[in-house]
């Protein structure tokens, strides 16, 4: 190996080199409790103090049944990182009450554990992403490590309990009458079907129908939507699904994933009624990759590089289009499916809610 050449004084900004190992210091401690807060999560510890408050290690440990003295390191690197408050002279620690909307209240907008097991995942994924790196090709959806498909339904699901019947729907035009009234919807692309099974339950007098091309997604979905009667579940590819006449399809983070979306596009155009409408939910993303170097686009490039790059990848034509694709990119791809018109219905700072009509 050749000696690495430190850099010559004068060329080093000493206080860049400390701000930059100060980040590096938090980034690995992100990355250090990963599996601590997926432990946390497993043993119900963030649930426990969320509904009990302060306690010590020994109550803790009690309560939720583990061994103390790993509770208590447990403890100890969630309070140095600013998960877990400490309260030196009681010797209690708390969740307060931010960190919950975090951690332990499922339904809140700012959920973010199903992120740690996306965070998993994506080390699970290295050495078959690796080696698609070296010699290009694509990792198959069904083949990607761990549970994937669980960690991004998971990811996912607090950003649609929030957002999709409150906010979206309602941003399309005239798409809520016609739920009401009773419709006909597909959700391509659907996964575990969390997308599904609220729209489901929102609007019972139309049937909705989840597609996507992975089989054992579609039986996860499947079990979720027992509940809803007007919400089924097919395997099927999304240039080539079954179903007719929709008044609505939905594609929820997915677009992006597919060899050849363009393809999708116009199968979609076909599948739809005159006039229908398309809602096409992507990741967040400036046209320039300038405009995404930022913590929203760092993790979405990650996901990109790790998950959905190699989905595409693997799959026919294999267009690649990247999580961070942005709304020109996407347009293209709409507007070669068929589409004549495509505007930014409603937007998060982690979603461009698109709307495309025939
Ligand atoms: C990131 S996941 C999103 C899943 C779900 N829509 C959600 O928001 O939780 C992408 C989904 O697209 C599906 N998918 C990718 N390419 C597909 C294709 N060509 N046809 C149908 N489904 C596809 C995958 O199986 C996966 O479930």
């Amino acid at each position: 190996m050749p000696k690495q050449a430190t850099p010559a004084a004068g060329a080093l900004d000493q206080n860049k080199l400390n701000q930059f190992i100060g980040q590096m210091l938090s980034d690995l401690g992100g990355a250090s409790s990963i599996a601590l807060v997926r432990m946390g999560e497993a043993f119900g510890l963030y649930k426990a103090l969320h509904a009990k408050g302060p306690m010590t290690s020994a109550e803790l440990a009690k309560v939720a049944k583990v061994n103390e003295r790993y509770l208590r390191e447990w403890l100890s690197q969630q309070a140095a990182s600013n998960y877990l408050a400490y309260h030196a002279k009681t010797r209690k620690f708390s969740l307060p009450p931010e960190q919950a909307m975090v951690f332990a209240i499922e339904d809140s907008p700012v959920y973010m554990m199903g992120g740690f097991d996306v965070m998993a995942a994506l080390l699970d994924n290295q050495p078959k992403v690796q080696t698609a790196f070296k010699k290009g090709g694509g990792v198959a959806w069904g083949d990607q490590a761990g549970c994937m498909f669980c960690a991004v339904a998971k990811f996912f699901r607090p950003g649609y309990h929030n957002h999709l019947v409150a906010e979206w729907l309602p941003a399309l035009d005239g798409v809520v009458e016609k739920l009401k009234s009773g419709a006909k919807v597909a959700d391509v692309g659907c996964g575990h079907g969390w997308s599904t099974v609220l729209m489901a339950k929102a609007f019972p007098r139309s049937h909705f129908i989840g597609y996507d091309f992975h089989p054992s997604s579609i039986e996860e979905a499947a079990s979720h939507a027992k509940s809803p009667k007007n919400a089924s579940f097919e395997v099927g590819l999304a240039k080539g699904y079954p179903g007719k006449d929709f008044d609505l399809v939905t594609c929820f983070d997915c677009l992006h994933d597919m060899g050849d979306p363009a393809g999708a596009a116009s199968h979609i155009r076909q599948s739809l009624k005159r006039d229908g409408t398309w809602m096409i939910v992507e990741p967040m993303a400036g046209d320039r990759l300038e405009q995404n170097l930022n913590p929203v686009g760092r993790l979405y490039y990650a996901g990109s590089t790790m998950v959905c790059l190699p989905t595409s990848l693997s799959q026919e034509v294999g267009v690649g289009l990247g999580a961070q694709a942005g709304e020109a990119k996407l347009r293209e791809v709409i507007t070669a499916g068929g589409f004549r018109s495509v505007r930014r219905a409603a937007e998060t700072p982690f979603n461009m809610i698109l709307e495309a009509r025939p």
